[in-house]
């Protein structure tokens, strides 16, 4: 990524790209990262440079984007998550691959275009060795969000070697922020408990208590997203996607962490149909590839999140 570069953000309002546009403008200036999303918002997004209304869906409307601002770089993050695409599977398939094929297609027609895709650690799936879960391994996914996202790494590498599509993309494990709520994920719990363990001391968990899942804290995940897009593109070897490892941990140890800061709070358990979902996916990851091919390394742990989360939320909670 250079200063010249001008950025699209698709789906700016979600967990990450709220972080996202914050943080690209920050490095580039206001008015080279293009903010848009499927429906109009408030607030910093909109007020720190350009903003639009876009539906990804209407590949006609993202060209003319890409093409009024000369756009180097697309971060195509609008989709449904794991829980909510399970309500919704046809609708899900449909906006998670059509999104993805639109944008796709852009840059096939002009090759100048880096595209960045997050995938997700639901790609894999029950058959997967839980632990370490490797780079290359079973993949069996049992969600509409993991079958859209192993289709769409599917789909990304042959781009690439097919069409000489620049696309890039990481296989995300849980997202921890404080700047937006996620939407509609099974990791979503490891975010509201800090907002419950704030405003009421206590929270009903919709996972087991030893329920083990890979998590990343958003800074981390901001890094991880701007090393691999500023990586020669030589050392970006993988073109389906990268595993990336933070921090993993289950409801009862964060539980626990946070009690070190707020000693009378306390959790309770209800598992839902997310418990299955979760039950599927990774406990940990190897992403020994992404370290050696790109440099990868996280900074922050379940400690050291922790406390962050709760200095944020309580700064923004007293405003
Ligand atoms: N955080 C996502 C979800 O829970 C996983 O990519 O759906």
């Amino acid at each position: 990524m250079t200063k010249k570069d001008t950025v699209l953000i698709l789906g700016a309002a979600g967990q990450i790209g709220t972080d996202l546009v914050l943080r690209l403008r920050e490095d580039l200036g206001g008015s080279q990262v293009i903010a848009t999303d499927v429906r109009d918002q408030k607030g910093p997004i909109v007020e720190g440079g350009p903003f639009h209304v876009v539906d990804v869906m209407d590949g006609a409307a993202v060209a003319a984007i890409i093409n009024k601002y000369n756009v180097t770089q697309v971060y195509h993050l609008a989709a449904l998550l794991s829980a909510t695409a399970e309500k919704n599977p046809m609708f899900a398939w449909k906006l998670n691959m059509e999104g993805l094929f639109n944008i796709l297609d852009i840059a096939k027609a002009n090759t100048a275009v880096k595209i960045f895709w997050p995938s997700s650690i639901a790609v894999f799936g029950p058959t997967t060795p839980r632990d370490h879960t490797p780079q290359n391994t079973i993949m069996e996914p049992s969600t509409v969000y993991g079958i859209s996202k192993q289709a769409g790494e599917r789909w990304c590498e042959y781009y690439f070697r097919k069409h000489k599509v620049d696309v890039r993309s990481i296989r995300y494990p849980g997202l921890i922020s404080y700047k937006s709520a996620p939407g509609g994920g099974t990791t979503d719990y490891a975010v509201d408990i800090f907002h419950k363990a704030l405003e009421a001391g206590t929270y009903e968990c919709f996972l087991e208590k030893n329920t083990t899942l890979p998590m990343m804290y958003m800074p981390d995940a901001l890094d991880a997203t701007i090393s691999l897009m500023h990586a020669a593109a030589d050392k970006v070897k993988i073109r389906s996607s990268y595993n990336v490892a933070g921090m993993s941990f289950d409801p009862e140890t964060i539980s626990n962490e946070i009690r070190k800061h707020l000693p009378d709070f306390t959790i309770t358990y209800k598992p839902d149909f997310r418990q299955a979902i979760a039950e599927s996916w990774p406990a940990s990851i190897d992403d020994s590839m992404a370290r050696e091919h790109w440099g990868w390394k996280e900074k922050f742990n379940l400690a050291t999140m922790t406390t962050d989360m709760l200095m944020n939320l309580k700064a923004q909670k007293v405003i």
